[in-house]
C-alpha cells in the first residue's frame, strides 16, 4: 500500500563532524557542575556559548578555559530572578554573537527544603522563582526570535524530582514537575515553528551540589531526620543509599548529562520534542 507523503523533508544522515556547528548557545547556570560541562562539550561541538550566571569570577574562569581551547564564549552576569539583569545579559549576547539558536537552563535553588507544614512561604516562592520562573523568563526572551527564524532548540535541566515525589522536598519537586510541564506545553506551542523543547531529568549527579550537606540543604536533612528518619541519617548515608538504589551503583557524571543535552540540542534528535528524559542510573 502506498502512503501519502506525510513526512517532513528528512535531514540527510549527519556527516561526521561537530554536532552544533555555528550555533549560538545560551547556558544559564554555566558556572555550575552540569552547566559548565554542557558549555565545554557544546564548544567542542562547534557552538559559540554565552555563559550566564551570577558569579562573574567563575564565569570568567570558564570563559578563559574555553578560549584556551580555541572556543568562542562570553560571560553574561545575570540573576534569573531579575528581569532587568536578564535583559542586559541578552543585550550583551546580541552585541557579540548572533541571537541564540539554542538555550539550556541548568539553574538551581535547592536550599531550605523542608516538610510542607514547616515550609516558609518565602522559601517556597523563591524555589519556584529560581527553578521554574527563571526558565520561563529565559524562554520568553529567546523563543520569539527562534520562531521568527523557524529554528531553535531548548533543553531544561530538570530532575528525577520532577518525575516522582520526594519527602521534605515539595517546593523543589513542584518546581521540577513545573519545568517538565513547561517543556511539554512549550514544545506543543512552538513545534510548528521549528523549535524543539525537551527536559532532562538527572538523578544524583557528581557535582559540587552533592559534596556537602550544607550545599544542598541542612534544613532538608534536618527535616528528613525529624519526620522520616532514621534520626541519625547523615548526608553521606543519604547519598550512599540513593546510589545503592541505582542499577549502575554510582552517581551520574556531569559529562553524561552534557552528552544527552548536546544530543537533544543537535539535529540528531530532530524528531524529539516535548520529552522528559531520565538520566538517573536506573533508579
Ligand atoms: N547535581 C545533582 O545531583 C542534580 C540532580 C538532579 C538535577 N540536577 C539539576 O541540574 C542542574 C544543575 O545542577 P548542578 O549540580 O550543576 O548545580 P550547581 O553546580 O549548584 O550549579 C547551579 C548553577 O545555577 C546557577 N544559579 C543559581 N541560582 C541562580 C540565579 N538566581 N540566577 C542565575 N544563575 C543561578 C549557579 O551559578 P551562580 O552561583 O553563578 O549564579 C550555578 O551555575 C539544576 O537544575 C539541578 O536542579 C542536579
Amino acid at each position: 500500500m502506498e502512503y501519502p507523503n506525510i513526512s517532513a523533508p528528512s535531514h540527510a544522515a549527519p556527516a561526521p563532524g561537530p554536532l552544533l556547528p555555528d550555533r549560538t548557545l545560551l547556558v544559564a547556570g554555566a558556572s555550575g557542575g552540569i552547566g559548565a560541562q554542557i558549555a565545554r562539550l557544546a564548544v567542542a561541538q562547534g557552538a559559540r556559548v554565552v555563559l550566564l550566571g551570577r558569579d562573574a569570577e567563575r564565569l570568567e574562569g570558564l570563559r578563559k578555559e574555553l578560549a584556551g581551547h580555541g572556543g568562542e564564549a562570553i560571560a553574561a552576569v545575570a540573576d534569573v530572578c531579575d528581569a532587568e539583569s536578564l535583559r542586559l545579559a541578552l543585550e550583551r549576547c546580541r552585541d557579540h554573537f548572533p541571537p541564540p539558536d539554542l538555550l539550556v537552563t541548568s539553574v538551581v535553588y535547592g536550599q531550605r527544603q523542608v516538610f510542607l507544614c514547616e515550609q516558609e512561604e518565602e522559601d517556597w516562592v523563591h524555589t519556584i522563582d529560581v527553578n521554574l520562573n527563571g526558565a520561563f523568563r529565559l524562554c520568553r526572551r529567546v523563543v520569539p526570535e527562534m520562531m521568527r527564524r523557524r529554528s531553535g532548540g531548548i533543553v531544561l535541566i530538570s530532575s528525577v524530582a520532577g518525575t516522582r515525589g520526594l519527602p521534605s522536598n515539595t517546593a523543589y519537586c513542584a518546581s521540577k514537575f513545573g519545568l517538565n510541564g513547561l517543556a511539554k506545553a512549550l514544545a506543543a506551542e512552538v513545534g510548528p515553528f521549528g523549535v524543539r523543547v525537551n527536559a532532562v531529568c538527572p538523578g544524583l549527579t557528581d557535582t559540587q551540589l552533592l559534596l556537602r550537606e550544607d550545599a544542598y540543604g541542612q534544613d532538608f536533612m534536618d527535616s528528613l531526620r525529624r519526620h522520616h528518619g532514621p534520626p541519625d541519617l547523615t548526608w553521606a548515608r543519604y547519598v550512599n543509599r540513593a546510589v545503592r538504589n541505582t542499577a549502575i551503583r554510582r552517581l551520574v557524571r556531569p559529562e553524561e548529562v552534557a552528552w544527552l543535552t548536546v544530543f537533544l540540542l543537535s539535529d540528531l534528535s530532530s524528531g524529539m520534542t516535548g520529552q522528559t528524559i531520565g538520566i538517573d542510573g536506573g533508579s
